[in-house]
């Protein structure tokens, strides 16, 4: 246990990312020690190269297969978490904070058997964990979206989109509080933003914004996880803790 007040040493599993990027500056910011794990720092999470995790208090992962991960989403959480957590024991971390997405543990198929197999993993761990499921992030509607010919498709999903900074304030409010001993910080906490909207509906936003005149295309993925993106299974519980930031604010932030 350590006060918090010392400032943590942080190692951001991921901190290159979408949300890892607002960790890496909100820890700094608070004057966090952190080191950034990611292949673009040397270290491959998926073979273990590189991985020391001496004098880490806690690690936050926020990693994800990217361009380049061809073994697929369940073979990527488990050789990525399953390596994070050996070399966690190894150097006596204290907490492991985990990063997966609201409604994914349920549906289990495609990329969210992936987030299933990671949560099943970390909930297992002989260290003491945290898992946070967050919704899409705002910046979702881009990382998704695919051009094809005069329109963007973008697939048929009800979400309650939160803004990734905010996801990565979470994130290190629960490290702290792991991190200074308290119980409240650890199992499985859930995050969402303020309203639902469909991530087509954000994306013509976006794009209106950026004057950009192409239609965007909304289309139903096939199969149980298409079906799961549309049927409200990953829109979050009655515990779920909402976010006030809205798409509007982030969108005018980011101009
Ligand atoms: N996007 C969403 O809407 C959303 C919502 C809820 C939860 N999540 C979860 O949040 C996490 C992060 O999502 P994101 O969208 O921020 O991901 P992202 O932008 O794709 O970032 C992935 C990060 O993982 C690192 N990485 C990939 N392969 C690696 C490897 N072999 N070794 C070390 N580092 C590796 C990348 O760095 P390098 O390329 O430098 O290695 C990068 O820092 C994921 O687990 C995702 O399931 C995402």
């Amino acid at each position: 246990m350590r006060a918090y007040a010392e400032g943590m040493r942080i190692a951001i599993a991921g901190g290159t990312g979408v949300v890892g990027r607002h960790v890496d500056r909100l820890a700094r910011l608070a004057g966090d020690d952190v080191v950034v794990l990611a292949r673009s720092h040397g270290i491959d999470l998926v073979s273990g190269e590189g991985l020391n995790l001496a004098a880490v208090d806690v690690v936050i992962d926020v990693s994800g297969p990217g361009k380049g991960d061809h073994g697929g989403p369940v073979a990527f959480f488990e050789r990525v978490t399953t390596n994070l957590l050996n070399a966690e024991e190894d150097a006596g971390v204290g907490h492991h904070v985990a990063l997966s997405i609201v409604g994914a543990a349920k549906i289990n198929t495609g990329y969210y058997a992936g987030k299933r197999a990671q949560e099943d993993l970390v909930a297992a761990a002989m260290a003491e964990w945290t898992i946070l499921r967050a919704t899409q992030f705002f910046e979702f509607a881009e990382q998704v979206a695919r051009p094809f010919g005069p329109w963007v498709v973008a697939p048929k999903v009800r979400s309650q989109p939160i803004a990734a900074a905010s996801v990565a304030a979470e994130l290190l409010r629960l490290a702290r509080s792991a991190v200074a001993g308290n119980h409240e910080a650890h199992g499985v906490h859930e995050i969402a933003g303020p309203h639902e909207r469909g991530i087509a509906d954000l994306l013509r936003e976006l794009m209106g914004a950026r004057a950009d005149a192409r239609r965007v295309l909304e289309l139903p993925l096939p199969g149980r996880f298409g079906r799961g993106l549309r049927d409200g299974s990953i829109l979050p519980g009655p515990a779920a803790q909402l976010d006030d930031v809205t798409f509007e604010t982030w969108l005018e932030a980011a101009r």
